[in-house]
C-alpha cells in the first residue's frame, strides 16, 4: 500500500477536467490537503464561492478517479470555497444584521436538529450527545447521531462502531446504526489517531457535505455532537444547518467559570434557540452505600438557567460507570437500560421532545456580544 503516495494522487487528479478554461484540476490550483491513511485518502477541492454549486459533477469525477488506484478503500473529497474566513473576525449573520452568506441547507425528512454543545472542552458533550440520542430513541422517536467534531471525533469509539464504515453507492452514503440510531462521522472516514489541520472553509465543506450526502431517512431528531468551544464548526452549522435548537452541557466548576456562558452567548449571538442546560458531572452516589455526594458545589447550571433565562433540562452524575460504558461503545442508556443514568438522560430527552414538538422554547432574550473565541 506504499505505492499510494500524495504524488500519486495529485497525478490522477490531473485527469479531471475543472470545466473551465481547459484547465484540470491540479493546474486550476484547486486540490489542497491531501490525507491518505491506510488506504483512505481525503481531499480539499478549493474552488471560488460563486462556482461551488456548479462543481458537485467535478468532485464527484475526482473522487471515482482515485477511487479507481489500487489500495483506496474510501475516498473523500470536501469542495470548499477559496473564500478566507478568519474564525476570530466578526461574522455576518442575522445578529449583525447582514444576512448570513448562503442560504440554510435543506434537510426536509429530518424534524429537528439539535446541537450539543459547550464552551469549554471535556465536559461531557459527546458522552451526553450519545445518551441523549439513545433515550430518545428508547422514547420511540427515529434519532440519528452526527458527529460535527471533525477534529476529534469520538461518535465511532462511543458507539462501538469505530473501525466500520458507511456504505455508498458512490452518490448517497448509509448511515451507520448503533443502539436503534443512525450515525454518522467523519471518524469513519479516517483513522483515530489521524490529524487533520482543518482550515476554516474545509470545516464548512465536510461538515456539509456529510449532511447533504447521506441517507439520513426520516428523523424525528437529529442529535449534533460538537466540538468544544466557539469556532467554525459553531458557525457552519449555526448558519448553514436549519438548527431547532443548542443544548448547553456544563459541569459545575465550569458554571463558576462562567464557559457555558460563552457557549451560550455564541448560539445567541446568530440567533439559535437555546434549547436548555444540562449539567453533567453533577453528584456523586457511592456505589457502595448509596450516599449521595454534592462535588463541585452541585446546582450551579440551574442557578445559571435561571439567570439567563433558558430552561434546566436536567443532570446526570458523575460516575464511573458512565465512562466506562462509553468508552466499551455501549453508553449507559442502553447497557443498564432500568439503571438511574438511563433514567436520568430520558428524564432529559422527555424535556427536549416536549420542548421541541411544543414548539416552546424560549427565545433570546439577552444578547451576549463577546469575542468568539475562547479565551
Ligand atoms: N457523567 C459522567 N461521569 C463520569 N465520566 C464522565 C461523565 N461524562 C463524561 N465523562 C467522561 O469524561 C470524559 C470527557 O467526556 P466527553 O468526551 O463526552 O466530553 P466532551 O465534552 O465531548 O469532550 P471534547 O470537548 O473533547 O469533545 C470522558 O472520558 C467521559 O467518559
Ligand atoms: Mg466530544
Amino acid at each position: 500500500m506504499s505505492s499510494l503516495t500524495e504524488t500519486l494522487v495529485i497525478d490522477t487528479l490531473k485527469s479531471v477536467d475543472s470545466g473551465t478554461a481547459g484547465l484540470d484540476i491540479v493546474a486550476r490550483g484547486w486540490v489542497k490537503n491531501v490525507h491518505i491513511k491506510d488506504g483512505r485518502v481525503i481531499f480539499a477541492l478549493e474552488v471560488p464561492a460563486s462556482m461551488g454549486p456548479k462543481l458537485e459533477p467535478v468532485r464527484l469525477a475526482a473522487e471515482n478517479a482515485i477511487k479507481q488506484l489500487s489500495g483506496v478503500t474510501a475516498v473523500t473529497a470536501v469542495l470548499t470555497a477559496e473564500a478566507r474566513r478568519a474564525p476570530t473576525a466578526p461574522q455576518p449573520g442575522p445578529a449583525s444584521g447582514v444576512p448570513a452568506p448562503r442560504e440554510r441547507l435543506a434537510l426536509p425528512t429530518v424534524k429537528h436538529i439539535v446541537a450539543v454543545a459547550s464552551g469549554k472542552g471535556g465536559v461531557g458533550k459527546s458522552t451526553t450527545a450519545v445518551n441523549l440520542a439513545v433515550a430518545l430513541a428508547r422514547l420511540g422517536k427515529k434519532v440519528a447521531l452526527f458527529d460535527a467534531d471533525i477534529y476529534g471525533p469520538s461518535v465511532p469509539r462511543l458507539t462501538g462502531l469505530a473501525g466500520q464504515k458507511p456504505m455508498s453507492d458512490g452518490k448517497r452514503v448509509t448511515p451507520l446504526e448503533a443502539h436503534g440510531i443512525k450515525v454518522m462521522s467523519i471518524g469513519f472516514m479516517m483513522a483515530e489517531d489521524t490529524p487533520v489541520v482543518w482550515r476554516g472553509p474545509m470545516v464548512m465543506g465536510a461538515l456539509e457535505q456529510m449532511l447533504r450526502d447521506v441517507d439520513w431517512g426520516d428523523l424525528d431528531v437529529m442529535v449534533v455532537d460538537m466540538p468544544p468551544g466557539t469556532g467554525d464548526t459553531q458557525l457552519t452549522m449555526s448558519q448553514r444547518v436549519p438548527l431547532a435548537g443548542a443544548v448547553i452541557v456544563s459541569t459545575p466548576q465550569d458554571i463558576a467559570l462562567i464557559d457555558a456562558r460563552k457557549g451560550l452567548g455564541m448560539f445567541r449571538k446568530v440567533e439559535v434557540p437555546i434549547l436548555g442546560l444540562i449539567e453533567n458531572m453533577s453528584y456523586y452516589i457511592c456505589p457502595n452505600c448509596n450516599h449521595r455526594d454534592e462535588i463541585f458545589s452541585h446546582g450551579g447550571a440551574h442557578r445559571t438557567a435561571d439567570q439567563l433565562g433558558v430552561d434546566f433540562l436536567g443532570e446526570i452524575p458523575l460516575d464511573i460507570k458512565i465512562r466506562m460504558t462509553s468508552d466499551a461503545g455501549t453508553p449507559v442508556a442502553v447497557s443498564e437500560p432500568d439503571g438511574p443514568h438511563a433514567g436520568a438522560y430520558i428524564e432529559i430527552a422527555k424535556r427536549l421532545w416536549d420542548k421541541l414538538s411544543s414548539g416552546r422554547r424560549k427565545a433570546p432574550e439577552i444578547s451576549v456580544r463577546g469575542s468568539l473565541e475562547e479565551k
